[in-house]
């Protein structure tokens, strides 16, 4: 087996390694431009796992790297003049030179021809080899030359950033936001080995620019970074070595295989600096490709078991990778955060890290966010513990004079069980239960505000006295047996009307019984979907008095708020989207001509529905389709709906148009919720694949949205928050009296559950600085 890896970084030398112990007899040459110990960069940095990664597939190597890492396992946070400092989060630096010289000796030991100084500028030279692994870096000359098969997808981000050095000594992985005469700096620092750490710098350009960055040389910028810094810095001096300001450009790859030619590491994806993954991702694409070789018969197989199998985990990373850098580039949204709050931000901006993690890892500063953010509800006016405060689910809100006794909220959701518009027992038992159930809130499925209005056949409505009546009932049953407020969701179906029920066949036309269905302009859901009549303004006079009529209605049944669906492609969503709007009248064009009319139905609905009563509206606040709504008209929307007078914007997204590629995982919709928030400074509720008590409190503690929803946890478990109270110990949650010997008896239980399952994770959880430590200096067994 002959194989040439073109490109000596830790992606192309730990290939190298790892396949030189798996086939001893092989012919492996590492061809790189540079000399030995020549390197850019001045850190790498590995989370406990990933060492522990190392450890199994190559233990001398490890070994040795640990041995010259320097550990710690605190992240420190400045802001504002405060330093939060979280500990239990394991992670090593070492030089990227001294990383480069350990792997290159282990590649000679094991028998690969390391050649340096040798540019590689065509592959034909490789003819005869077997596989050739393209290991060249971020600008991969291999990848560029076939763009055309490994169609690399590049997206240049924002801020700017630029990598140095100093003789700092840092005991914790620290990140300092500093306030500047021209705007926000961020540092990004660590200690790689004694007397000496890595800092990353990143602003935004326009700060970049007011700094006079943009004309400085290398040591002007350091010198620049110094005054910004130097107060942290101590009279240590900053260092360079090509440590030029650049843009981060996230690369994905398409293929990462052609022939017998793979890309690995920062070639074929890259991961951005800030969740510290650049060089983990270029040694594990190498363990991956390792693994394949072992395991498939033929070189063909083999590079394709590595593309399959690798590029989940690798498209993980950068998704993590992306939120992060979304959020740094973004970090004046939370500039006036309290500084605890912020630090927990920072903390959990990628997802990995939760509350409930953190709370096993670093207990103290959980406690120091759950009595930061009992203070801001105390702030409100709320006699609420900050001593020993409960989570922040189970922290109250109010809207106007609604008081919502937690955060917890049931999602509208459409149970298509209606007849002719009137909610049956199965309405009365399924709120009744979800309100029993503990959630602060409820939300009605949309309610239908005509006949004509209706998705489905089975959609509920109020337009009639008989509807009026059973909702009434299901009202005071959810006021007479829990302590939930009941919003009613009001919504027109529009061009989505007129479909059968939603295990018929969702947004799929009725093959009879149908009506006429209107929308903002004449275009069909689907190809097959019926062509919607344009609404002139007779028929949007006609809607907006049965929206008013229905919330008339809606007053008398008791509902405590009020929400206008404008999303989901729905009628007055269909007004808003670019891709449904499609009118040359006052009502299209500009956004501001697109928001009319459901402004002016929102406008109608605050005028009859009671003062002290708040109002909420439901947008999705993008399309997920280029040239839809994005999330940054998003903001606009929700400003444009708090002018109206809006109390909380429930931030769904997508269900516009039938093409939709939605980016779907966990909380994938949080993002959006933020943006607006904190943009904006409007209350907002995010919805969307939230699932875990821990997830919510993340969400609320983090500051990313006032109030969460959840829809289809609901539907299984109408006593999610009762549940979570018990495993929070929040005692304070109602719960009626019937139902009082199962709350002790779960409340009890949750307490010896939840110690049981912390125990197991810390047992579980990897080795710590201490026990590395510990290791490294033990002899070397013989491998
Ligand atoms: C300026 C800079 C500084 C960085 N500093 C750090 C840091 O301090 N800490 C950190 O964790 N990460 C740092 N990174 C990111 C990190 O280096 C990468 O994520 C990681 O090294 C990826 O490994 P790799 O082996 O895929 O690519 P690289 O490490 O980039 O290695 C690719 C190698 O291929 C060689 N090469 C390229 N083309 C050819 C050719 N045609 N012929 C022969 N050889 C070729 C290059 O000289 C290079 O040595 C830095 C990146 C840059 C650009
Ligand atoms: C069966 C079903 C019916 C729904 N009906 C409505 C509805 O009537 N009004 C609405 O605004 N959203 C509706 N939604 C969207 C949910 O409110 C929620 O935004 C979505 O399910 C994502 O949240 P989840 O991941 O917690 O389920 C519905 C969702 C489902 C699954």
């Amino acid at each position: 087996m002959k194989i040439a890896i073109i490109g000596g970084g830790p992606a192309g030398l730990y290939a190298a390694i790892l396949l030189a112990k798996q086939q001893p007899e092989a012919e492996i040459s590492v061809y790189e431009r540079n000399r030995p110990d020549d390197t850019f960069g001045f850190g790498v940095v590995f989370s406990d796992a990933t060492l522990d990664n190392f450890e199994k597939h190559d233990p001398p190597s490890y070994r040795r790297i640990t041995q010259e890492f320097a550990y710690w396992d605190d992240i420190a946070v400045h802001f504002r003049g405060t330093v939060h400092r979280v500990g239990g989060n394991g992670f090593c630096g070492c030089s990227r030179r001294k990383l480069l010289l350990i792997l290159q000796e282990r590649a000679r030991e094991l028998g690969v021809s390391l050649k340096f100084e040798i540019e590689i500028d065509d592959e034909s030279r490789f003819a005869d080899a077997d596989l050739i692994i393209l290991a060249d870096g971020i600008n991969s000359r291999f990848r560029d030359k076939y763009v055309n098969h490994f169609h690399p997808e590049l997206d240049v981000r924002s801020n700017y950033f630029a990598w140095m050095g100093s003789t700092r000594p840092l005991d914790a992985f620290t990140f300092i936001f500093q306030e500047t005469e021209w705007g926000p700096f961020i540092a990004h620092a660590y200690q790689y080995e004694a007397g000496r750490s890595t800092w990353i710098f990143e602003t935004d350009p326009k700060t970049f620019e007011r700094a006079g960055l943009k004309g400085m040389d290398e040591r002007q910028s350091a010198d620049r970074m110094a005054e910004i810094f130097g107060w942290f810095l101590a009279g240590h001096p900053l260092l360079i070595n090509r440590s030029t300001w650049r843009n981060f450009p996230m690369i994905r790859s398409k293929r990462w295989v052609k022939d017998n030619m793979v890309l690995v590491g920062d070639a074929k994806a890259t991961a951005h600096f800030s969740i510290g993954s650049g060089t983990k991702l270029a040694m594990e694409d190498a363990i991956a490709l390792a693994e394949a070789m072992e395991q498939a018969p033929t070189v063909t197989a083999a590079l394709h078991h590595y593309e399959q199998g690798r590029r989940e985990e690798v498209e993980k990373t950068q998704h993590a990778a992306d939120v992060s850098l979304v959020w740094f580039e973004h970090v004046d949204r939370f500039w006036d955060f309290d500084p605890v709050q912020f630090a927990f931000g920072v903390m959990t901006r990628s997802k990995a890290i939760t509350y409930d993690n953190l709370m096993l890892r670093a207990p103290d500063f959980v406690a120091q966010v759950d009595r930061s953010f009992a203070k801001l509800v105390r702030a409100r006016g709320f006699d609420v513990d900050v001593d020993k405060p409960a989570a922040p689910m189970f922290q109250p809100i109010r809207l106007r004079e609604m008081t919502i006794t937690n955060r917890v909220v049931v999602s509208p959701m459409c149970m298509y069980s209606a007849n002719e518009g009137v909610p049956t027992d199965f309405h009365l038992v399924h709120y009744g239960s979800r309100a029993i159930g503990g959630a602060g809130l409820i939300f009605t499925e949309m309610i239908c505000v005509s006949r004509d209005a209706r998705i489905t056949p089975g959609c509920a409505g109020l337009w009639n006295d008989e509807q009026e009546d059973v909702w009434k009932r299901v009202v005071d049953f959810v006021h007479a047996n829990s302590a939930a407020k009941f919003a009613l969701q009001l919504g027109h179906a529009g061009r989505k009307g007129a479909t059968r029920l939603m295990w018929e066949g969702m947004d799929r036309p009725l093959e009879e019984g149908g009506w006429e269905v209107v929308a903002a302009s004449p275009i069909p859901y689907f190809p097959d979907s019926q062509m919607p009549r344009e609404m002139d303004r007779a028929a949007m006079d006609a809607v907006k008095a049965t929206f008013v009529a229905a919330a008339e209605r809606g007053e008398r049944c008791g509902f405590d708020m009020l929400e206008l669906h404008c999303a989901h492609g729905y009628l007055l969503a269909g007004f808003i989207s670019p891709l449904t709007n499609k009118r040359r009248d006052a009502y299209g064009g500009s956004l501001e001509n697109r928001l009319r009319f459901p402004r002016e139905v929102f406008e109608a609905l605050r005028s009859v529905w009671p003062a002290h009563k708040p109002m909420s509206v439901r947008i999705s606040a993008t399309d997920w389709v280029e040239g839809g709504i994005t999330g940054d008209d998003a903001v606009l929307i929700a400003r444009a709906f708090a002018e109206s007078g809006v109390d909380l914007v429930d931030v769904s997204t997508g269900q516009t148009v039938s093409e939709a590629q939605p980016i779907y995982g966990r909380m994938f919709q949080t993002p959006f919720s933020d943006q607006i928030r904190n943009e904006t400074r409007v209350a907002t509720m995010c919805v969307g694949n939230i699932t875990t008590a821990d997830q919510v409190n993340t969400i609320l503690a983090a500051g990313r949205a006032d109030l969460v929803a959840l829809g289809r946890p609901h539907l299984i478990d109408p006593a999610f928050t009762l549940k979570a109270a018990a495993w929070y110990g929040a005692e304070g949650v109602f719960c009626p009296q019937q139902y009082l010997p199962g709350k002790d008896q779960i409340f009890r239980n949750s307490a010896r559950d939840r110690q049981d399952f912390e125990d197991l994770k810390i047992k579980a959880r990897p080795k710590t600085r201490a026990e590395l430590k510990a290791e490294a200096t033990k002899p070397l067994a013989a491998e």
